[in-house]
C-alpha cells in the first residue's frame, strides 16, 4: 500500500484500456476506491471483476457528452461518499497533416482532449471545493510542451490541458484542491489506433514499436503525485521513455 492513497475515491476517464487502465490496476492494488468510464463498457466491466471493484463502480461514459461525465463523478459520490481524485485521460491522437483537411479529426480531438477535460473539471469542482479537499490531475503530453508535423491539432489541445490546468491550479487555492498536469511520453497503448491516415499511423506504429514505454510509467507518476502530503502540490510531471528523441 502506498501512503495517502488507500481509502481514497479516484475517478478515471478513459479507464478501458492503456494509461487509464494500467492506473486503475495501480491504485486498486494500493486500496483506492476507483470509479471507471469509458465508452466500451464490456472492457470496464471485465476490469471491475478483475479488480473487485464495487458493482455501480462502472459507467459507461461518452466524455462528449457533459451530462455523462456529471454522472460518472456523481456517481463516485453517491456511492463511496465523497471524491478525492478525477484523473481526466480520456483522450485520442488522430494525427495527420493539416493539409489533409480531417476537419472530424480535429473535432474529435477537441471535444475529447480539451472539452473532455473541461467537462470532468466542471463536474468535480462543486464536490471538491464543498469538501475543501480533493486533486484533479489532468493528462496532457509531450504535445503539450512542443508540436511537431502532423501534431498541430493534438498539440493545441494539449497545449490548452495545461493552460487550463495552470489557471486552474490558481484559481482553487480558496478550496485546498490540488491541480496536477501528467505529460507523457511515447507509452505502449492503443492511442495509435486513432489515427486515421494509413501511412501517419504506420510511422507512429514504428515509431512506438522502437521507443514506447510500459502504461505502468504513467500509474506511477499517479501514484506520486497523490501520494504527496496534503500540503505538497506536485503540479505536473513530464516523463518520456530515455530512448525518445521528439
Ligand atoms: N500513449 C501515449 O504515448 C500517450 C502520450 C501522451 C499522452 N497520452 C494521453 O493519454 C491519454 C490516454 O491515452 P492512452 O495512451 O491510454 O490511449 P488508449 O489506450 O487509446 O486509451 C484511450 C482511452 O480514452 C478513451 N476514450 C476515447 N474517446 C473517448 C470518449 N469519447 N469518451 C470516453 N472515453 C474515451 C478510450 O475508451 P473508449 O474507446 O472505450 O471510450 C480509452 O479508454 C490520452 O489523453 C492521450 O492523449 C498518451
Amino acid at each position: 500500500m502506498s501512503d495517502n492513497i488507500e481509502g481514497k475515491v479516484v475517478v478515471i476517464t478513459g479507464a478501458s484500456s492503456g494509461l487509464g487502465e494500467a492506473t486503475a490496476r495501480r491504485l486498486a492494488r494500493d486500496g483506492a476506491k476507483i470509479v471507471i468510464g469509458a465508452r466500451r463498457i464490456e472492457r470496464l466491466r471485465a476490469l471491475a471483476q478483475e479488480l473487485s471493484l464495487h458493482e455501480n463502480a462502472v459507467m459507461q461514459t461518452d466524455v462528449r457528452d457533459r451530462e455523462q461525465v456529471k454522472q460518472l463523478v456523481d456517481r463516485a459520490v453517491s456511492v463511496h461518499g465523497h471524491l478525492d481524485v478525477i484523473i481526466n485521460n480520456a483522450g485520442l491522437m488522430p494525427h495527420s497533416p493539416l493539409e489533409r483537411g480531417r476537419v472530424d479529426d480535429w473535432d474529435q480531438m477537441i471535444d475529447v482532449n480539451l472539452k473532455g477535460v473541461l467537462y470532468g473539471i466542471a463536474a468535480a469542482l462543486p464536490h471538491m471545493m464543498r469538501q475543501k479537499t480533493g486533486q484533479i490531475i489532468n493528462v496532457s503530453s509531450v504535445a503539450g510542451h512542443k508540436v511537431g508535423p502532423g501534431g498541430a491539432v493534438y498539440a493545441a489541445t494539449k497545449h490548452a490541458v495545461r493552460v487550463i490546468s495552470e489557471g486552474l491550479r490558481q484559481e482553487v487555492k480558496p478550496y485546498n484542491i490540488r491541480t496536477t498536469i501528467i505529460s507523457p511520453g511515447a507509452v505502449a497503448t492503443e492511442l495509435p489506433n486513432s489515427i486515421t491516415e494509413q501511412d501517419v499511423a504506420d510511422r507512429v506504429r514504428q515509431l512506438y514499436d522502437r521507443v514506447a514505454i510500459s502504461p505502468d510509467s504513467f500509474a506511477s507518476a499517479v501514484a506520486f503525485a497523490m501520494s504527496q502530503p496534503e500540503d505538497v502540490d506536485i503540479n505536473e510531471i513530464l516523463f518520456r521513455p530515455t530512448s525518445q528523441e521528439y
